[in-house]
């Protein structure tokens, strides 16, 4: 499915976004494997929620929806069966590492594959360590499918070479079913939405900086979760506030984590015109309504420790670029090139097709702006981060602009366009 869109209207009101995809697949996994009934408010309706709900279901768990709740009926660390069928991620990589942490743990072997863009998506830096702690995994050379024979795991200290959540959380996942201390050290802050859920579900997590130890084996009971609005959709729209003049919009309910809030604090060093009120808190999870109105950006540099509180938002954060006054410059964001598609490529191949000038780096862009930007035909790549931010630098390109293939947008924003469509 094409979708095509025209510049020349602001956008104007208040929506939703769907409920954060990262700890709508951390509700359910935990959920699995508490012991009783887990309750979630507001989860995530994306497709990889749903790979992830479908693994657990044939993993045995019982998981149900009824209204805007989802009951997960949860049987304990060691309640999940062998599942007749190789489990499918499809497009998820939270799916595959985080469950791979959990399979680690199990006395069966399981095998979990995924769509051709996962099966692409490097899987040595959650194999090498869950071997380290006694896990046996066959892959096809470090990629997906992965074949996982659980069993009886110790904790190991490990020092992850690269700052991401889904390989912390996988080792921690691994931890709750390894005998002693399981500790993972980071060079950055990567997102902490396990560690915060562990602590929600009653399990001690022991933060020392970029240190996080828990120490196994660690049975919890069930919990309710409710899932306040995922702050990566929202991107899409405080950009689109931004940079169309006249816009003003209000996102209720957002998730501002201060591993996830970055995009906030970077748009506001741009000169963007975000309000964050009604400050509150979900389970641990930081909570906020946002206003944004449009504003003449500048540019901003950033590298380093930022870089993984803001990687899936480099995308929009690029478009937003093209419009910023000066040259902006991304730098250590080489972990775009292992997303759903390779972003440092995809967005670079995008805003040269609707005619903007900019540079690719190895691990970052170089943009300078203000430019205008031309309608083109553009591509998704399969990746709903890229359809969903060059549909939104489609409102201020000259003409009209199609975003090619953009079923992928189910991914994570379900009935993103009916929402962009009402604003306009
Ligand atoms: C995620 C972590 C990030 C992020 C992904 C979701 C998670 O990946 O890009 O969309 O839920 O843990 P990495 O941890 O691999 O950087």
């Amino acid at each position: 499915m094409n979708y095509t869109i025209k510049s020349g209207n602001k956008i104007i009101g208040s929506l939703s976004v769907p409920g954060d995809k990262s700890i709508s697949h951390r509700a359910l996994m935990l959920g699995a494997i508490a012991k009783g009934e887990t309750q979630i408010i507001n989860l995530s309706s994306g497709r990889d929620v749903v790979a992830t709900w479908n693994c657990l279901a044939q993993l045995g768990i019982k998981i149900e929806k009824k209204n805007n709740r989802t009951h997960v009926h949860g049987k304990g660390l060691y309640g999940l069966i062998s599942p007749k069928k190789i489990l499918n991620a499809e497009n998820s990589g939270t799916t595959m590492r985080l469950l791979s942490g959990i399979l680690a743990g199990q006395p069966f072997e399981s095998t979990i594959t995924g769509d051709n863009s996962l099966k692409k998506r490097p899987m040595t830096r959650i194999i090498q360590p869950l071997t380290l702690m006694g896990a046996k995994i066959e892959s096809n050379n470090g990629k997906a499918p992965l074949k996982i024979k659980g069993g009886k795991l110790k904790g190991i200290k490990y020092k992850s070479p690269i700052a991401s959540a889904q390989v912390k959380s996988s080792l921690l996942l691994a931890g709750l079913y390894a005998s002693g201390k399981t500790s993972v050290e980071e060079p950055f802050q990567s997102r902490d939405h396990t560690e915060r859920m562990l602590s929600h579900f009653g399990v001690t997590v022991k933060k020392n900086n970029l240190k996080i130890e828990i120490n196994g084996p660690a049975e919890f009971m069930a919990s309710s979760i409710n899932v306040p609005g995922d702050i990566s959709s929202a991107a899409f729209f405080m950009v689109a506030a931004s940079i169309v003049p006249g816009s003003k919009i209000l996102i209720p309910g957002v998730g501002i984590n201060p591993t996830r809030r970055s995009i906030i604090d970077v748009l506001k060093k741009m000169g963007a015109k975000i309000k964050e009120e009604n400050k509150g808190e979900e389970n641990l999870e930081p909570t906020a309504d946002i206003t944004v109105e449009s504003s003449q950006l500048r540019s901003i540099k950033i590298s380093g420790a930022v870089i993984p509180g803001i990687i899936d938002e480099i995308p929009i954060l690029a478009v937003a670029a093209t419009q910023a006054e000066g040259e902006t410059i991304i730098r250590d964001a080489r972990e775009l090139r292992f997303k759903e598609s390779d972003r440092i490529k995809t967005v670079t191949k995008n805003l040269r097709k609707m005619g903007a000038k900019l540079e690719e780096l190895d691990d970052g862009f170089i943009i300078p702006g203000p430019q205008k930007l031309k309608g083109a035909v553009v591509e998704s790549f399969g990746d709903h981060r890229i359809a969903i931010a060059f549909s939104i630098a489609g409102l201020i390109a000259e003409g009209e602009t199609t975003i090619r293939e953009t079923e992928c947008v189910e991914i994570s924003f379900p009935g993103f366009f009916e929402t962009l469509t009402k604003l306009l």
